[in-house]
């Protein structure tokens, strides 16, 4: 609406507010600014000009290296940006959870389009830089039957390198990449399995998932993984 977006306001709608107003605070500029609720109880956030992939088969612009290493550099402004904090309380930094093509808003350069900013933080909360490295890591890659782990692995290592050089300030963190296929691995399970119970809950989006064949699609590609792990995880790891 305007220059407004208003969606359904998620469970943790406090936080999303308090992480929004903080990193448009620190002049992270990587999300839209959260405007409050309206009238009908929805979450408001300025609307973020771009393009977002959010088809299946998009433009492979999106997922060329020059994209993958600005998506790197967004995700270290996040982390360091939010490291500190009482948002990420005890822990690391404030993780997104949900890093896809699909809630990431890109914008035209000379080298393709680049990311700018990442919609959707509903599954946002404190956690380990390494979990959206790797999160991001199998979203912008191909996986299962017909993919190459060398090339999941390349990516993940362009990733890291990527997230490493945007470090600024004495004694950055290294990233723990040594853990990122094991990470991979949780997160891929842990979807499956999310689906899986959200079915058995009779929510109907995850029952529409899970009829689609998805739930299968991602098992296969935990299999594929945990058949393929040595390569990508050598790969990564210098
Ligand atoms: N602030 C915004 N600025 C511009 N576009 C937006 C904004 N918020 C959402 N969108 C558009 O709407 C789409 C869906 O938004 P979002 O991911 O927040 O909703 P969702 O209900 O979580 O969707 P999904 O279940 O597909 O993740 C995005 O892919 C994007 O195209
Ligand atoms: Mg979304």
């Amino acid at each position: 609406m305007g220059d407004t977006v208003r969606r359904t306001a998620p469970a943790n709608l406090d936080f999303v507010g308090a992480l929004l107003h903080h990193l448009a605070g620190v002049g992270a500029d990587l999300a839209p600014r959260h405007l409050g609720v309206d009238a009908r109880g929805r979450q408001t956030l300025s609307y973020v000009a771009g393009r977002v992939p959010w088809r299946d088969r998009e433009d492979p612009a999106f997922f060329a290296d020059p994209a993958l290493v600005r998506l790197a550099e967004l995700i270290r402004r996040l982390h360091d940006a939010c490291a500190g904090t009482a948002l990420a309380g005890d822990a690391e930094t404030v993780c997104h959870r949900d890093l896809s093509p699909k809630n990431t808003v890109y914008r035209d350069s000379p080298t393709g389009p680049l990311p700018v900013a990442f919609l959707d933080w509903d599954l946002a909360g404190p956690g380990r830089r390494i979990e959206d490295v790797a999160f991001a890591g199998w979203h912008w890659a191909a996986l299962g039957e017909g993919a190459d782990p060398a090339e999941l692995g390349r990516r993940c290592r362009l990733l890291c390198d990527a997230y490493d050089a945007a470090a600024i300030g004495p004694d950055p963190v290294p990233l723990a990449r040594d853990e990122l296929v094991d990470v991979m691995l949780d997160q891929i399970e842990g979807t499956w399995r999310g689906i899986d119970a959200g079915a058995d809950r009779d929510e109907p989006g995850m029952r529409g998932l899970r009829d689609a064949g998805v739930l299968e699609g991602v098992r296969h590609w935990q299999d594929w993984l945990l058949t393929n792990r040595r390569t990508v995880a050598a790969a990564v790891t210098p």
